[in-house]
């Protein structure tokens, strides 16, 4: 069995997060600026008082993050790809859409919730650089359809990425059902580390925290586990994943993230976050129309062109699989056929052999995620 790699951490350079301030009366920033200048983890490089002063702040700085009253940055225009923390010193419906609507990563009012805004705010920061500078190959795979086999293509693509020798992280960004613990067979006893034993350690997250709570698989890969309960997948939200996500990003080769079907703002982020998205196909008329509208989302959010389509459970049919040429517009990256040893396996909470078809298609295709992408027309090789 295959060993489980790990790292070496020692020369991981953390950068504080870049942040502009747009804040009115100049106490209040002053205020804003002390503290979080004071936390070491974020630097303000500009302030401003206006909207049309925090548009300019905004596009000759490039912060990591805004940090501004809702009406003011919505007077200011575009982000440019700066994370923007609303805040306030009251809360008020008017307030909080304006910065739903200003697209706010987060809320926080004034001075009773400045941990959090620091916490957020030092979120916004790069990921920090490897020794070498590389960044983990972030692989989203995503099923739009309920049991087309999210599961099952992300389960065995993590074992797929470790058999080629890179050290790879599954994260299960879907805490309602916690799928991945279940179809990797983990023991309930003792209860595994999940995502929700992160939460104390939040503020100083680092990678050693994260090997503790990792879960080592036998073909090679780590899995962030689920909670296996509600309430810690609320306590588990959205900062815990984002720090995880932000850790791993610079300290591993890959890291596959299995999605919900339903994505929330935790999987929205992380999609962002991803170089590829799978969205995985069931070639029946219901999967199709759910995987269009899927594709329509991500296009709205400009995803589209780091998406491709993977089918699964492809079997003799009215639809097949050069369908997704006429409707999609491209070829599937692979096709991986319907195969009765993955029902089997996956209920005994198994991965299949690695000589099995099926895993030597999920090889191929694990292969063309890692190299450069093909010109388009060229035929894929990830058939099963
Ligand atoms: N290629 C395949 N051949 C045969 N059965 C498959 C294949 N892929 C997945 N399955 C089976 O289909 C069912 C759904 O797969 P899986 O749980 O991976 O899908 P999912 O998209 O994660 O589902 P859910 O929406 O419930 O989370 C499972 O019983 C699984 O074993
Ligand atoms: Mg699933």
């Amino acid at each position: 069995m295959a060993a489980v790699v790990v790292r070496s951490r020692e020369a991981t350079v953390h950068k504080a997060a870049t942040i502009v301030l747009g804040l009115d009366p100049p106490e209040l920033a002053e205020e804003v600026m002390d503290f979080l200048d004071r936390t070491g983890r974020a630097r303000v490089i500009g302030t401003a008082s206006s909207g049309s002063e925090l548009g300019k702040a905004v596009r000759e700085r490039q912060p990591n993050a805004v940090v501004a009253q809702p009406e003011l940055m919505h007077a200011a225009g575009p982000l440019d790809g700066s994370a923007f923390l609303a805040l306030a010193t009251s809360e008020s419906v008017a307030v909080l859409r304006q910065s739903l609507r200003a697209g706010a990563r987060g809320f926080f009012l004034w001075p009773d919730e400045r941990g959090e805004l620091a916490r957020a705010a030092s979120m916004a920061a790069p990921p920090p650089d490897r020794p070498d500078g590389s960044r983990a190959l972030m692989v989203a795979v995503y099923g739009p359809r309920g049991g087309t086999g999210t599961t099952f293509v992300a389960t065995h693509l993590a074992a797929s990425f470790a058999r080629e020798g890179k050290d790879t992280v599954l994260v299960d960004l879907n805490p309602m059902f916690g799928d991945v613990t279940a179809a990797l067979g983990v023991p309930s006893d003792p209860a595994p580390k999940t995502v929700a034993d992160l939460v104390p350690v939040a503020d100083e997250l680092g990678e050693p925290h994260l090997e503790e709570v990792l879960w080592p698989h036998a073909a090679g890969f780590r899995a962030l586990l689920a909670p296996g309960d509600a309430r810690d997948s609320e306590r588990a939200g959205l900062f815990h994943y984002t720090a995880a996500l932000s850790v791993l990003h610079s300290s591993v080769d890959v890291v596959v993230l299995h999605l919900p079907r339903v994505p929330d703002k935790v999987a929205l982020d992380a999609l962002e976050m991803s170089d590829r998205i799978l969205v995985v196909l069931s070639l029946d008329v219901l999967g199709f129309r759910s995987a269009k509208r899927a594709m329509s989302v991500l296009a709205s959010v400009g995803l589209d062109d780091r998406c491709e389509i993977v089918v699964n459970r492809s079997a003799r049919g009215d639809i097949v699989p050069s369908d997704v040429r006429r409707v999609f517009g491209v070829d599937a990256a692979a096709v991986l056929r319907w195969d009765r040893a993955v029902p089997a396996a996956q209920d005994r909470g198994a991965l299949l052999p690695p000589r099995n078809a099926t895993s030597k298609a999920i090889d191929r295709l694990a292969r063309t995620l890692a190299a450069p992408a093909a010109p388009d027309g060229e035929e894929s090789d990830a058939i099963a």
